[in-house]
């Protein structure tokens, strides 16, 4: 059950990325979203992948290979067994069978040629104030096709082309869609949602802490990238920067950030690099900041070894002093202490 889960979570996830920089917890508002996409590979072949999330934590995945729809966590199970999910759920062979087929009819009446991708993605936002917000998008070939008016029960072209017109027709007459969509948004998912978030809270709600490694690079012969791979954080918005001196170094191209990306575990990584001369006596340290960690950050410096150099003298003088004054043991004992960390990381 797990690895449909997780593999679906992983290859669906850019799907939806966006970069993110501000520190919202991710109760303000609950979120259900649903993706699928369908791939025809020619008139008698389909293969498919799909899932819900709340949140950014799987709940359903469609098992690409029987097509059964698998619960992802028990508290999901719970959820589901306490509403009118658990019947739709029973009922989901056939439905994905009748979408199977419109597709391929579209397809046909369109004249396209196979392969062709269509993707659905819908959504439920439940806002803390009590409103919400749905939506149902198709798309195909990777662009919007149609999105539905939930209000008017139509579905609305988003391209002028034959094919966006002819599924638009096709759904708007299938009047049992409309009412199953209508019945989903305006009483399954405003019961489920709420159900969801409260016997999910742990995962949904829970805060892992970022760590942050800064390591180099060589890119050229006089300079050298500095990389901060930051991991294993949760929620998913996160910023990281870098400070020379002290100062945050300005966006500019010597800077470069990946988008985030998921881990295994329901966490995320992103790196950052930073170029620098290591020969211009400046100080370089990765800052990040994550709600985990409230009003205190990350600081990584990085040991420039031409400004390290000088520091490696005063060290050598001091033990010498040290050393003349009688302070043998004490040192070896910091030694000691010191020996088991191999990077310099503070909370400030
Ligand atoms: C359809 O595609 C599948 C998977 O690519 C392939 O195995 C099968 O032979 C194809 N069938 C036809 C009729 O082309
Ligand atoms: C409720 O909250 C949402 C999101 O914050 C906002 O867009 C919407 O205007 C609010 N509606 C009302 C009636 O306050």
């Amino acid at each position: 059950m797990w690895p449909h889960c997780l593999f679906l979570f992983l290859l669906l996830h850019e799907t939806w990325a966006e970069p993110e920089t501000s520190c919202h917890l991710p109760a303000e508002s609950q979120f259900f979203q649903l993706f699928c996409t369908l791939l025809l590979d020619n008139v008698s072949s389909t293969e498919m992948a799909g899932m819900a999330l709340m949140g950014d934590v799987p709940i359903l995945a469609l098992d690409p290979h029987t097509w059964n729809i698998n619960i992802c966590r028990p508290w999901a199970q719970e959820a589901t067994a306490e509403t009118e999910i658990a019947k739709i759920l029973s009922f989901s062979m056939v439905g994905i069978r009748n979408m199977i087929r419109f597709a391929h009819e579209m397809a046909a009446k369109a004249g396209l040629d196979y392969p062709l991708v269509f993707q659905i993605h819908a959504g439920y936002e439940l806002y803390p104030n009590g409103t919400s917000w749905s939506f149902v998008n198709i798309g195909e070939g990777g662009r919007d096709l149609v999105t539905y008016e939930l209000g008017r029960e139509r579905w609305v072209p988003q391209r002028s082309t034959p094919l966006a017109e002819l599924v638009s027709h096709s759904l708007t007459d299938l009047r049992a869609v409309s009412g199953f969509l209508d019945h989903i948004f305006s009483v399954i998912l405003p019961t489920y949602t709420p159900i969801l978030q409260k016997r999910g809270r742990t995962d949904l709600e829970r805060q892992v802490p970022p760590m942050a490694v800064v390591f180099t690079r060589t890119a050229g012969p006089a300079q050298l990238l500095l990389v901060c791979r930051v991991t294993s954080f949760y929620p998913r918005p996160i910023t990281v920067t870098w400070l020379r001196d002290g100062q945050e170094v300005p966006p500019s191209p010597a800077v470069s950030t990946s988008s985030v990306l998921p881990n295994a575990d329901l966490t995320y990584q992103l790196r950052s690099t930073l170029l620098v001369f290591p020969r211009d006596g400046h100080s370089y340290a990765c800052h990040v900041r994550h709600c985990s960690l409230g009003d205190r950050s990350l600081l990584v410096p990085w040991e420039n070894p031409s400004v390290s150099s000088t520091v490696g003298i005063t060290i050598t003088v001091l033990l010498l002093t040290a050393v003349i004054t009688g302070g043998v043991w004490w040192w070896r004992r910091r030694k000691h202490a010191g020996s088991g960390r191999n990077s310099r990381t503070f909370l400030i």
